[in-house]
């Protein structure tokens, strides 16, 4: 066995420098001890879209994309979902730890009671265009929830962390429902306390008239597997914005807020929401073959297919795939499955997505239960805003704690003019 160390041998000069491999990464600052001659910058690695560079060390999420394993805390997903609640995998991957009878107790009263929101958020909500899209909704509203707690800028006042982190995890379903109510011209519906975590999202959703409204348990439980799915995902792009955001030391519901406004682009978050709009459009089974012509001809795009990391099937596409029959079991069957499964089951065996390595990804199948259960396609992309909000912030609070965070800041390699001279406007 040889040494931990890479070396590099520099062409130009003919030098050789030797580098330190820790967790089977360089440090790219070790790459700036190559120079020409003492007055050169040094070298620099190039990678637009951080394809291949770590940045950070984190405890909460692993995933090993080639094999399709996700594990929150080491926990594997499959094992969340079977047998946890909402707030019991949100405690684990906040705090690390699944929690005692009696933590979770009192995460779950804590969460609980402050669902609510200040009455001027609800005005300002108010302000917004009847067809406004939820999501600039949500994304506004948690921005503007900053004003309503200034001492949220005091991030390393750990009291103050924890008590915004109840608030945000606790306060972002009232906001995403009361965005859809908003959009509908219904009354906003208020947080019961009797309810669970998501039973309470689907009465602040779905009350009508009734005096008290009753989830069903199937749906509830349903939604809170999605849920916990979408809790965390490490470095994606908008987890990625939060860390980002939050090494400035913004507030964390700014910080969200720029979190959630990353997540709404299609290629992430916002992917849920093209799903179903591209099944619509297919239509049926028949016409699948033609759309793949189109995506193999790369007019269109298949979406909720590939990653940037797994290059096998999604753990968490596979764990909503096989409970969607149990949703439709009581909402009825949502007729975009069949047209779903089949596109699968065409794209899996074609040429152009076997060697691209390309598979369903968690967006492929959580459109249709959420369409099933009554879930507007424009609120999807919210609907995933609010468990990664969970996510979110755990990662943000880790960077806190990392002594070898920075602000981040990128270099670039520069590729304008160099200098020139201004010239006046009448001899341009
Ligand atoms: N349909 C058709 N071709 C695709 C797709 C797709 N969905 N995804 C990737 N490719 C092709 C891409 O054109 C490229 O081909 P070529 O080598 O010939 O240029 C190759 O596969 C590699 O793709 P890439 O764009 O370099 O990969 P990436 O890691 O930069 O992008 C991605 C990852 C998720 C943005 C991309 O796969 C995509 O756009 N998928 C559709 C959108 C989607 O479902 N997003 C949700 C991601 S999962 C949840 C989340 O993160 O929010």
């Amino acid at each position: 066995m040889g040494k931990d160390t890479l070396t590099i041998i520099d062409n130009r000069t003919g030098k050789s420098y030797e580098a330190p491999i820790t967790d089977g990464t360089i440090r790219a600052m070790d790459l700036r001890q190559i120079k020409v001659n003492p007055d050169d910058f040094g070298i620099m690695s190039y990678d637009p879209g951080f394809k291949n560079t770590a940045s950070t060390r984190s405890k909460i999420t692993f995933i090993d994309g080639e094999k399709g394993i996700l594990r929150y805390r080491g926990y594997p997903i499959e094992e969340i979902a079977e047998n946890a609640t909402y707030l019991e995998a949100a405690y684990l991957v906040m705090y690390g730890e699944l929690p005692t009878r009696e933590q979770y107790e009192q995460w779950v009263y804590d969460i609980t009671h402050h669902t609510l929101v200040h009455e001027n958020l609800r005005t300002f909500l108010d302000g917004f265009r009847y067809d406004a899209h939820p999501m600039g909704i949500f994304i506004s509203s948690v921005a503007a929830m900053s004003t309503f707690y200034p001492e949220a800028k005091n991030i390393f006042d750990q009291e103050s962390v924890e008590l915004q982190t109840k608030r945000l995890i606790a306060k972002v379903p009232t906001i995403a429902a009361f965005a859809y109510r908003h959009s509908q011209g219904l009354r906003y519906s208020y947080p019961d306390n009797d309810l669970s975590y998501v039973g309470n999202f689907l009465n602040m959703m779905f009350k009508m008239t009734e005096l008290k409204y009753k989830p069903n348990p199937v749906i509830e439980r349903a939604l809170e597997i999605l849920w916990i799915l979408h809790i965390d995902h490490e470095q994606n792009c908008s987890t990625t914005t939060m860390r980002a955001i939050g090494s400035a030391h913004a507030d964390p519901y700014v910080a969200v807020a720029g979190a959630a406004a990353a997540l709404s682009g299609p290629l992430h978050g916002g992917a849920n929401e093209r799903v179903l709009r591209m099944l619509k459009r297919i239509g049926s089974v028949e016409n699948i073959p033609d759309y793949l012509k189109l995506v193999e001809s790369g007019q269109e795009r298949l979406m909720g297919f590939g990653h940037r990391v797994y290059k096998n099937y999604d753990p968490r596409a596979r764990i909503i795939k096989n409970f969607a029959h149990e949703v439709f079991k009581v909402t009825g069957k949502n007729p975009l499955l069949d047209i779903a499964i089949e596109l699968e089951q065409r794209a899996l065996n074609e040429e152009y997505f076997i060697k691209r390595k390309l598979y369903p990804n968690v967006d492929f199948y959580s459109g249709i239960i959420y369409q099933a259960i009554g879930i507007p396609t424009s609120m999807f992309t919210v609907m995933f805003a609010i468990p990664r909000t969970v996510g979110w912030l755990a990662q943000w609070r880790e960077m806190l704690q990392d002594p070898e965070q920075k602000i981040a800041r990128p270099r670039q390699i520069y590729d304008g003019y160099s200098e020139r001279h201004f010239v006046p406007m009448d001899q341009r």
